[in-house]
């Protein structure tokens, strides 16, 4: 029997493949006619991308003229337009009026949901869920797919150790292990395993790459990084991305050590062709080609157009160098046209997968647009998500979650607010009442008698005259609740800034509040790490909710009443200060490491180095103890991976979960490695009282990196390995690599 069910399964195996193998063939049969077909004009086409003036505009430019292009052939996909009725009309002149009938991809900037807006990307990574993560990118690709996308531009995958950068809010922090985790996690979320899916889009993975070093934490500035930080640090979550099957990838703003990634051979062929065999194709950012000239490394537009497609660029987003310029260049020698043949066919060949060639209009059916948005399962998704999102950085005297009966003030510009809570990058979602607001939340959660509000000031001004308000609004309740923070556009594309502290007179606010006497909360609303030093040693609880949403004043609720126990971990360091920064967990050792008994440690005159909350902090309304670390062996090796356990308690009264993180230390490296570096973790559920033994395994293949030739290697010699519940408190162990 065993050896009838093995021949069987061997038959459907070869079955499929062979079948695969007849699809791609008949794929690639397809492109290739049509391409033979194709003037060089039409090949052209396929390599020119437009954003509309349907929808919101996202740079600098805006031609007005691309449904003349369109008309003509010169097209290959439109962006920031979306509805069935809107893409189905432009998908119309691309078919029925071209000679070819050639569809367009319809690209947009889905980053945390179409229109039920989830919580930032950040955010979403501290919840250290990836099935929530991977569930969240479904419901958007689904949601915009309804609307006639086929082409989402995320996941936004730097690694960002400057809270000064705005961008840190678009990706999933600090960390490579966890940040190619979520990388391939979005990518399984948007994609889904078969793009003719119609509820699945195709997914961009970008920023390529090491966009999140742009220096001074200055967003569109200069990143010089090392060959070898570029592909222990940066380059990973790309890769994940692309092996996890990203359909196509989008070059970054800034120069890598001297060259535009937009026209970097080393980045667009040597490592992402060469190496990574990546089969689908590079879009460039918005204008990122044309912008090489203020790079001051083309001459002019036409000189960027030669630099970008022979270093292996694809398409050109918004540029409009490729349309203008690449039959020139052809004509006189210095772009080949097969390389321009190469691109188009790259897009085809996607536009095949996604079914567009049977069927154009397959994501313009207004049909979709009333059943799958804003569905009661996505909302409910999307409060999920916001709860496990947030992160508890103080709870003294466990003044949360808030009893029941008591007199709670709600104080602060964030209380009510409804735009700012659903943060940039907000797609469609509404911007105006759909989005449940903390005031909203708490009425539902407690009923609105035992609640009283002051906005006591806004996010940023120097008005002052809301205090008085606030002062006496809080002196009648037996407990405060202040949510400040910053706006939307403090984070996101260019919003960068210098100081980290809260904006305008918030923090005025906080210090009057105070005087009071009363239990002060403060529910933080931003989408980096702040300066909260001050908050942080005179507040009773700190309750990091970044932007958590359209769900996220009920969300807020839910933790603030104890209807959930707050789980989030920080997938990024807090500084104290902003003079700290880069400050991140897995830094190296320096020849001088700082030591209180020596004038010649690394320090600062006026500040510790400590960050005021480290990676992979987060309180929960229990505690957590961890003991009795056990190793299997005092050594590992390649045939003989390592087993470590950990028995972690619930030594508080209320149930919860807990994000136990396994960390390693390479302690002599042919390089000098970080003093801690993520392995993996298990985010577990304990009920009061109850303990469990938690497992890790470690292979010789989770320790390497790339040395100094950039060999993906492990080394033989000492190691310490971490047990904890966050990445400065921990269990160590030690073993050999032999
Ligand atoms: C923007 C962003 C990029 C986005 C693109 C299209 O400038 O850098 O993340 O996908 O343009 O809107």
């Amino acid at each position: 029997m065993q050896k009838i069910i093995y021949i069987l399964t061997l038959l459907s195996l070869s079955f499929t493949i062979s079948a695969q193998n007849s699809d791609k063939i008949k794929m690639n049969k397809f492109v290739d006619d049509l391409l033979n077909k194709m003037t060089l004009e039409e090949k052209i086409g396929q390599t020119v991308l437009y954003t509309s003036g349907y929808d919101v505009i996202t740079g600098p430019t805006v031609d007005p003229n691309y449904k003349e292009y369109l008309k003509k052939g010169m097209v290959g996909g439109i962006f920031n337009g979306v509805g069935a009725d809107y893409t189905r009309s432009l998908q119309k002149i691309a078919v029925e009026e071209t000679r070819l009938g050639i569809p367009l991809l319809f690209g947009y900037d889905v980053i945390h949901g179409y229109k039920t807006i989830f919580p930032m990307p950040l955010a979403e990574s501290c919840s250290w869920d990836l099935d929530a993560i991977e569930n969240s990118a479904r419901i958007a690709s689904k949601e915009a797919t309804a609307e006639g996308i086929n082409w989402i531009f995320a996941p936004m995958v730097d690694i960002a150790r400057d809270a000064r950068w705005g961008r840190i809010v678009e990706g999933a922090g600090e960390d490579v292990y966890w940040g190619s985790l979520v990388a391939a996690a979005r990518i399984r979320g948007i994609q889904g395993k078969d793009l003719k899916d119609r509820e699945r889009a195709m997914a961009c993975v970008k920023h390529f790459a090491a966009y999140g070093a742009s220096m001074a934490g200055r967003d569109y500035n200069t990143v010089d990084v090392s060959l070898v930080e570029l592909w222990n640090t940066y380059l990973p979550p790309f890769k994940a991305a692309l092996y996890a099957g990203s359909a196509t990838i989008m070059t970054a703003f800034n120069d890598l050590n001297g060259i535009p990634a937009t026209a970097n051979k080393y980045l667009l062929k040597d490592i992402l062709i060469d190496k990574w065999k990546f089969d689908g194709f590079v879009v460039s950012d918005y204008t990122s080609v044309n912008e090489m000239i203020p790079h001051g490394y083309a001459r002019d537009e036409k000189h960027s157009a030669e630099l970008s497609m022979n270093a292996g660029l694809d398409m050109d987003m918004q540029g409009g160098v490729f349309m203008k310029y690449l039959k020139e260049l052809i004509a006189e020698g210095k772009v080949l046209e097969k390389d321009v043949t190469l691109a188009a066919r790259k897009i085809l060949i996607k536009k095949y997968e996604l079914g567009l060639f049977e069927d154009p209009y397959r994501y313009s059916d207004s049909k979709r647009e009333k059943t799958d948005i804003m569905t009661a399962e996505h909302k409910e998704a999307a409060r999920d998500m916001a709860r496990k999102s947030f992160v508890l950085l103080k709870n003294d005297n466990q003044v949360l979650p808030l009893t029941s009966g008591k007199k709670i003030a709600l104080i602060g510009p964030m209380i009510k607010d409804k735009r700012e809570i659903i943060g940039s990058w907000s797609a469609m979602g509404d911007r105006t009442n759909v989005p449940v607001s903390i005031y909203e939340g708490m009425v539902e959660a407690v009923g609105e008698h035992n609640l009283l509000y002051a906005k006591g000031c806004d996010i940023e001004s120097d008005d002052t005259s809301g205090f008085e308000e606030a002062v006496k609004t809080a002196s009648q309740a037996d407990i405060v609740v202040v949510s400040v923070g910053e706006f939307h556009n403090m984070t996101g594309e260019n919003n960068s800034r210098a100081g980290l502290d809260l904006p305008g007179v918030q923090l005025q606010l906080l210090k009057k509040l105070k005087e009071t006497g009363k239990p002060i909360v403060m529910v933080l609303m931003s989408g980096r790490p702040m300066t909260i030093t001050w908050e942080n040693a005179h507040l009773d609880a700190i309750l990091d909710v970044w932007f958590p949403g359209t769900m996220g004043g009920a969300a807020i609720a839910d933790v603030l009443t104890g209807k959930y126990n707050p789980s989030g971990k920080l997938t990024v360091t807090f500084p104290q200060v902003v003079g700290q920064i880069p400050l991140f967990y897995n830094h190296k050792s320096t020849g001088r490491p700082f030591d209180a008994s020596t004038n010649y440690g690394s320090r600062y005159w006026d500040v510790s180095n400590d960050p005021l909350y480290p990676f992979g902090y987060g309180l929960s309304y229990t505690t957590f103890e961890y003991a009795d670390m056990k190793l299997s062996s005092e050594t590992i090796t390649k045939n003989s991976p390592l087993k470590i356990s950990v028995k972690v308690s619930n030594t508080g009264k209320y149930d919860g979960e807990e994000v136990v993180q396994l960390y390693t230390r390479d302690v002599i490296g042919s390089i000098t490695r970080p003093v801690k570096e993520l392995k993996g973790y298990s985010k577990i559920f304990l009920k009061a009282g109850e303990s469990r033994i938690v497992d890790f395994t470690l292979t010789v293949d989770d320790l390497r990196f790339y040395n100094a030739d950039l060999e993906y290697v492990y080394e033989i010699g000492d190691f310490s390995v971490f047990v904890g519940g966050n990445s400065q408190k921990t269990l160590e162990g030690k073993f050999t690599l032999k």
